[in-house]
């Protein structure tokens, strides 16, 4: 193996990588999307997101990250030519933009564990201008205390834990903090969940979630669906790429890709049955017939709320222990997309991964101070006119969802105009002789030379209509 550094093994692998997919996306996003579109519908949908599109995309980009042995820029280079390379720049670009607002929500995260688990958050009674307030709350010199609660800090300090994990090398830093934060993140879960279901009224939030109501059915739906799992899969910008160029020649590709696929979207669904009943619950101690459960506030505002019902020692480790849990997801997602262009400018540049990680973390870290600021502190950012008013965040977010299927998309072509499906075949029979006369090599066949690129064409096609204009407007 190289000097670029390798993972140990097939766990070693899984594991990092399953660390990427299993993030804010699953734990903050995919709860409240599938509240909002039907419940099991939107699993459904999602489901088959996975199978049809996201599966072949992964797999692609992993044998192709394997392939060439480089970061994704040096990966598209080598298979085909300084052209190509484009789009590996602008996977990279795009994994910057993306780092650049996951890290302010890590950071309102870890704010939230560190004021519930040490401090007194707990104790307030209104939650929804308490996070009003604490989004707006960057930078208070006043006092070494407020000086220490701004979120300035906290998103830094997220940053600085990335780039220092990062800067340590694949096996001793990503591999290695990966393999303790994993596992740890899977027992937290259940254990609030196995906790949650013994709440009163639980099983009411269960059948609300699992119940699908088709009547939220609509086309929207299945661009959410689509944007959801690309996203939660961290597909379309190379960040898979860049991990598969670590992985040993005599991994099986396809294998590690399910189990990565169903570990992923397993979180995913335990998250909601995680949220739903402890969202029923307070229901209940209300006695509402419905709490707001849209966007951000779903987990920085009810959740907290319902900690606060649990009473001050049960609330403070229940809660405590679920942002903790958000932690470790983000953080696992922050490294693997600060990896990316690391791993450019190590290969490309021959700079010192130490160097190298440390100054992009504070490039990105800057990048994201508007992202901040547009929580309200400067109004221009709070409402962007030409975005329908919504905020820097929301545009900066929504731009980096379309990038990542229209990515996949022409991941899709690269791989059928210009390095060969038989090439692909070829790396994936590595590692894994049934391959040859297999199924799966006819599935990925037909998905990656005609599926993927047909219908992700189309389809971002549409959500960018959708997102400038609205599709109602113009179908109806
Ligand atoms: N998948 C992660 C989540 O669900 C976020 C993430 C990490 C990501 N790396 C990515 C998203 C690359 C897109 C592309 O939270």
């Amino acid at each position: 193996m190289s000097s670029r550094g390798n993972f140990s093994g097939r766990i070693g692998f899984i594991l990092t990588a399953a660390g990427s997919a299993v993030g804010l996306g699953n734990i903050w996003k995919f709860p409240y999307l599938a509240g909002q579109n039907g419940g099991a519908v939107f699993l459904f949908i999602y489901l088959i997101c996975v199978f049809l599109l996201c599966y072949p995309v992964m797999v692609g980009e992993i044998s192709i990250g394997r392939r060439a042995g480089l970061d994704a820029y040096g990966s598209y280079t080598k298979l085909g030519g300084r052209r190509w390379g484009l789009l590996g720049l602008f996977g990279i670009m795009v994994g910057i933009f993306i780092l650049s607002f996951y890290n302010v929500v890590a950071g309102w995260a870890f704010g939230y564990f560190l004021h519930i688990s040490f401090g007194d958050l707990l104790n307030q009674t209104d939650f929804s201008s308490f996070f009003g307030l604490f989004v707006n709350d960057l930078l208070d010199l006043s006092s070494a205390e407020g000086l220490a609660n701004s979120n300035f800090i906290f998103s830094m300090v997220f940053m600085a834990m990335t780039a220092f994990i990062v800067a340590r090398g694949i096996q001793s830093g990503i591999e290695a903090s990966n393999k303790i934060m994993m596992p740890i993140l899977y027992l937290i879960l259940i254990g609030i969940i196995v906790y949650a279901l013994t709440l009163p009224n639980a099983i009411s939030g269960v059948k609300f979630y699992l119940i699908p109501d088709f009547a939220e059915l609509k086309i929207q739906t299945l661009f959410e669906g689509l944007k959801q799992a690309f996203f939660s899969l961290s597909l379309g910008m190379g960040t898979l790429m860049t991990y598969g160029s670590y992985l040993k020649k005599t991994e099986n590709i396809p294998s590690s890709v399910a189990v990565i696929s169903v570990a992923d979207t397993s979180v995913a669904f335990l998250a909601g049955l995680m949220i739903f009943p402890l969202v029923h619950f307070l229901q209940f101690k209300l006695q509402v017939t419905e709490v707001a459960t849209a966007g951000p506030p779903l987990i920085f505002i009810v959740l907290p709320q319902i900690f606060h019902e649990m009473g001050p020692l049960l609330g403070r480790i229940v809660g405590g222990l679920f942002f903790l849990l958000v932690c470790f997801a983000a953080l696992t997602s922050t490294i693997s997309l600060l990896e990316v262009p690391v791993a450019y400018l190590v290969d490309q540049k021959k700079m010192s991964r130490k160097k190298v990680s440390w100054a992009i973390a504070l490039l990105i870290f800057i990048l994201g101070l508007p992202i901040m600021a547009s929580q309200g502190m400067i109004p221009a950012l709070n409402k962007l006119a030409f975005y329908k008013g919504q905020d820097y965040l929301v545009f900066v977010a929504d731009m980096c969802d379309i990038s990542l299927t229209v990515g996949g998309c022409l991941m899709c072509i690269f791989i059928t105009r210009r390095w060969k499906i038989h090439n692909m075949h070829d790396e994936l029979e590595i590692g894994n002789p049934g391959y040859k006369n297999s199924f799966l090599k006819k599935y990925l066949s037909v998905t990656i030379q005609y599926v993927c690129p047909v219908l992700l064409g189309i389809l971002s096609i549409l959500i960018i209509i959708d997102k400038f204009f609205g599709i109602d407007r113009i179908f109806n």
